[in-house]
């Protein structure tokens, strides 16, 4: 029952402990603060370069309507079309006056971050490349037009390991043995993290000790490397080596399944874990679909971006994207938490950790 529980009054009590295990993960990375700017010209260089490729800048040297914008540009998706420029508007990029569009001159320089692998580069700049076909109407499929090996080698990036440490540490729910979900997998590193974590503490052994670890994602060439790569993932990430007979015997299963209809009975497991994932998702229906596979009393915890600290010119980006409903805020999240029935969320950090007990 929900009624007499302040959600935000329980964000405010969390533990102060918790919070600076989940920042000391993160602060590996170096300055957060900077880090986060160098993030933002990048996506925001990218906008501004695609956009301007296009002409709209020089277009809207003098007054534009919207109307007059989307026909000269053919820009057929008007609800994306008004993102964008909001976007541009509020971070005063473009002026409008009397409801028209106007730009005086552009400076900006894209940065490229330090944490970002030539990978992660090629990635969004694929998806900002994408951003005219979008506002025509167009989508792209997750993987589309990808190169594999970018999405590989971008999860086990760095940033994506700190990341899931962070959650990892700030949840405190890898202390403790259960039948685990991580949706949206993608290429297994991650569950691969959770497993050498357990194997490392002796929770998998050689003794017929094993933890039911399920992978679930949406994107079947993804979910392949992540069953083809498993034990080399592992012995990567592993300084005491698992036996041949472990690695047959107790490693997870990776399935096909949507993070907004999970393929699952209620009440299956006692960790439900999403890293990264809800904000290409319907994230309201896809924590309804976690909290109900979730048996009560069960943790559903991970990583999300969430407003304001998320980044809009990456959420443009992302939203490319067929289903990528996209960033929504801290007060989205309780909101929802409350109406699907959550006991207890709490969050950290600006990257955004959180842990929710069912
Ligand atoms: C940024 S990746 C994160 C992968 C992984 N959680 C990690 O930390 O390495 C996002 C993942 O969400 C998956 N995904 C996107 N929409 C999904 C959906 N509706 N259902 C299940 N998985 C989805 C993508 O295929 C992709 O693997």
């Amino acid at each position: 029952m929900l009624s007499s529980l302040s959600i935000e009054e329980d964000y405010w009590s969390d533990k102060m402990i918790d919070k600076y295990k989940a920042w000391y993960e993160l602060i590996k990375l170096g300055n957060i603060g900077s880090l986060r700017k160098d993030i933002n010209d990048f996506f925001k260089g990218n906008i501004l370069n695609i956009m301007g490729e296009e002409g709209v800048f020089d277009y809207l040297v003098e007054e534009r309507e919207f109307e007059e914008i989307s026909k000269q540009f053919n820009y057929t998706d008007t609800e994306f079309l008004n993102e964008l420029l909001s976007v541009l508007v509020n971070d005063g990029v473009i002026a409008m006056k009397n409801n028209r569009y106007i730009v005086d001159t552009i400076e900006h320089e894209r940065k490229l971050p330090s944490i970002f692998t030539e990978a992660v580069i090629d990635i969004w700049n694929i998806h900002a490349q994408f951003i005219p076909n979008r506002l025509r109407g167009d989508f792209m499929e997750f993987t589309g037009g990808f190169n594999l090996f970018n999405w590989d080698d971008a999860l086990t990036n760095r940033m994506y390991g700190q990341i899931r440490k962070s959650a990892f540490a700030y949840s405190g729910v890898l202390k403790k043995s259960g039948k685990f979900l991580d949706v949206g997998c993608g290429t297994g590193y991650g569950t691969a993290a959770i497993w050498s974590y357990y194997y490392e503490n002796g929770k998998i052994n050689d003794n017929g000790s094993c933890i039911e670890i399920i992978g679930i994602d949406n994107d079947k060439q993804l979910l392949n490397i992540a069953i083809d790569e498993f034990s080399s993932m592992v012995k990567k990430q592993l300084k005491d080596k698992p036996t041949e007979n472990i690695l047959n015997n107790c490693v997870p299963e990776f399935l096909e399944g949507n993070a907004e209809q999970i393929p699952f009975d209620d009440n299956t497991f006692d960790f439900v874990y999403a890293s990264q994932v809800l904000h290409w998702t319907d994230a309201k229906q896809a924590m309804t679909e976690m909290m109900r596979v979730t048996k009560p009393g069960g943790i559903i915890f991970g990583t999300q971006n969430l407003y304001p600290n998320a980044n809009p010119y990456n959420e443009l980006h992302f939203k490319t994207v067929r289903g990528a409903g996209g960033f929504f805020s801290k007060n989205d999240m309780y909101r929802w938490a409350k109406e699907i029935g959550v006991k207890k969320i709490k969050n950290a950090t600006p990257i955004t950790v959180f842990k929710i007990i069912k």
